[in-house]
């Protein structure tokens, strides 16, 4: 069947019911932070039944190994350390290689800002000594190139998306992953990464995990390592993601209650923006063009929003209370930067009936101006991307939650 044709016209946009995080499946009303438990709870497991599929248990060990580490690292400012882990477990199953940069001026522990990258690690800075990445180059042809820009393969060709020394001057760490180390983006990738490797059951069930599912649990295995590194207070660990990666950050930070602040960067359909509004990306053109992110019940709503039992402002309260980021960018309309801001608004409700302040502002704020208490939004001009703008907002955001410690 042939999906709805895209809108992106405000005025087509059709009214919409959405389901309200604040009532338990069969009708009673949570109106004390007592009772938000067990709601969250039931969200959580919607998700898992609708949206992403169900993570495998955690395993009882992450063997790991520190493969290098330079406490001279980017002319003195950082010690990097890489390190590979053993997401599923097992020592030959996939390997996922943590690229770690910690500052060293800051006082230890530090807090750490987490996040996939799209390239490889290589890509994120130019420092030479970064392991290149072989599944990068493995995988590079199945990249979707004509949407993410030509294929290069130089050392620091994502930089731009990547402030290195900006976020360690503020004192806090960064640790990023390959997302294809935990499963290559495409249909049938899963055979190469942790899917494949903890299959017990295909074909897969209903609410098997997804490839998102896939990545969002990468990254809770690479925190279990990071709470065995000194240096790194895992307590205060924000997690971060543009687009895909985007949508992978808020499923991690939902199922995840440890990482202490979450960052949506563009994430769009089946991330920040709510499904139910008929603007830009669909439920039926993402399962399309996309069959592997999701669990397979999420194709039941294919141009049949209204019947899923929540909406994605629901995933943004199951971070509540702790601290959210969503940003938009004006020319990514398939993104509906305006369903991502009403996500955020629609899930204000859990942030206040939980003690905190949401995005005090019932409207979109205007272009390049943040706004939020534990809620932060902004929409800047320009594309889809990460831009300097963006990392400005997120530090000036941790700096307010997740303080490193005072000298
Ligand atoms: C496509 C896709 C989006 C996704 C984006 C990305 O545009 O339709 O859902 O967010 O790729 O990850 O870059």
């Amino acid at each position: 069947m042939q999906a709805r044709p895209t809108n992106l016209d405000e005025s087509k946009v059709q009214p919409y019911t959405l389901p309200d995080p604040l009532v338990m499946q069969d009708g009673t009303p949570v109106t004390c932070a007592a009772a938000w438990p067990a709601r969250r709870a039931e969200l959580l497991e919607l998700f898992r039944q609708n949206v992403y599929g169900r993570s495998p248990p955690v395993p009882a060990r992450i063997p790991f190994a520190v493969t290098g580490t330079d406490d001279r690292a980017l002319g003195g400012l950082a010690t990097r350390t890489e390190i590979t882990l053993c997401p599923t477990g097992a020592p030959d199953g996939p390997a996922m290689h943590l690229l770690l940069y910690v500052p060293n001026a800051a006082p230890k522990p530090v807090p750490v800002f987490m996040g996939l990258n799209f390239r490889g690690n290589h890509s994120i800075h130019p420092d030479p000594a970064i392991t290149f990445s072989a599944n990068w180059t493995r995988y590079a042809a199945h990249f979707d190139a004509a949407k993410d820009g030509p294929l290069d393969a130089s050392r620091g060709s994502r930089a731009s998306r990547w402030p290195v020394a900006k976020i360690l001057g503020r004192g806090y760490a960064l640790a990023t992953a390959f997302y294809g180390d935990l499963e290559p983006d495409f249909d049938g990738g899963w055979k190469h990464g942790v899917r494949g490797a903890l299959a017990t059951r295909p074909p897969p069930a209903a609410d098997s995990w997804g490839a998102i599912g896939a990545w969002a649990w990468g990254l809770s295995r690479a925190l279990d390592v990071l709470e065995q590194q000194p240096a790194i207070d895992t307590t205060r660990a924000a997690i971060l993601g543009h687009s895909r990666l985007g949508k992978t950050a808020l499923w991690a930070g939902a199922q995840d209650e440890r990482f202490a602040l979450v960052i949506s960067n563009n994430s769009g359909c089946g991330g920040a923006a709510l499904s139910r509004r008929n603007f830009g990306e669909s439920v039926a053109r993402i399962n399309e063009t996309f069959p592997h992110w999701f669990c397979s019940t999420f194709k039941r709503y294919n141009d049949q929003e209204a019947d899923l039992p929540v909406d994605q402002h629901e995933l943004i309260a199951l971070i509540a209370p702790r601290p959210v980021y969503i940003a938009s960018a004006a020319e990514d309309l398939w993104a509906d930067p305006k369903g991502e801001f009403l996500s955020a608004l629609h899930a204000e409700p859990v942030y206040r009936l939980l003690g905190r302040p949401g995005l005090e502002s019932a409207e979109q704020p205007p272009l390049n101006h943040a706004v939020g208490g534990t809620m932060g939004y902004h929409i800047r001009s320009g594309k889809h991307d990460v831009t300097a703008f963006d990392w400005d907002q997120y530090l000036a955001f941790a700096d307010r939650h997740i303080p490193r410690r005072a000298l």
